[in-house]
């Protein structure tokens, strides 16, 4: 799903919002049984209201390189299954970019985590996605959403909380400075 700009979108404007006008998101739904994907909907979503330039979710299927060299900000939302792992249909997805290792140095980045605190392995997938952001360049603005699903039968309303909060996170950070010598200036 792509959203774009909704120039109606501006009921909930708040303090920073100019700044998202500059920004193009990708939001990715790594789930297996669509808890992430409703989380993802609903951020870009509320991204498009605040006036985000534009806010990609990315879910199975869609290989995110090519998306993830266009965009200025991600937003991973992530499930845990089996152990500890990310979801059986982000699989391919994940193993790619480790293989690839695409430069996502002019990456930044949020992370929510959804997973089951009756697992040892709370979260365990969002914190392997989070690794390997990091280890492609990519860096994380702020401190995670994690989300316990044995407690929180509203993901999305415990990740809109968590994006409020962590937006004025992201107006402070400045952006990254490695695309132009990444090459992808051109790529937008
Ligand atoms: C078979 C199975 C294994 C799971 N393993 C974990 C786990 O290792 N760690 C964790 O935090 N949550 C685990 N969970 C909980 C899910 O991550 C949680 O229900 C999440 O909301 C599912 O999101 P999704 O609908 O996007 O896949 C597991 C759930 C199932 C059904």
């Amino acid at each position: 799903m792509a959203c774009s700009t909704d120039p109606d979108g501006g009921d909930e404007a708040g303090a920073g919002d100019e700044a998202l006008g500059e920004l193009r998101f990708a939001v990715l739904a790594a789930t297996q049984s669509g808890n992430a994907l409703l989380v993802a909907d609903m951020v870009a979503e509320r991204l498009i209201r605040r006036g985000a330039k534009a806010a990609y979710v990315l879910d199975e299927g869609r290989y995110p390189g090519g998306d993830l060299a266009d965009c200025d900000v991600l937003v991973a939302c992530v499930a845990s299954h089996g152990e500890g792992d990310v979801p059986d249909g982000f699989r391919e997805v994940y193993q790619a970019l480790i293989a690839g290792r695409p430069d996502l140095s002019h990456l930044r980045y949020g992370l929510v985590g959804l997973g089951d605190r009756t697992y040892a392995t709370f979260c365990g997938g969002a914190w392997k996605v989070d690794a390997l952001l990091q280890m492609l360049g990519a860096r994380r603005i702020g401190e995670p959403c994690t989300i316990d699903a044995s407690l929180q039968p509203f993901p999305d309303e415990e990740a809109l909380a968590w994006l409020e909060a962590w937006l004025p996170e992201l107006w402070r950070a400045p952006p990254q400075e490695m695309r132009a010598s990444a090459g992808l200036t051109g790529r937008r």
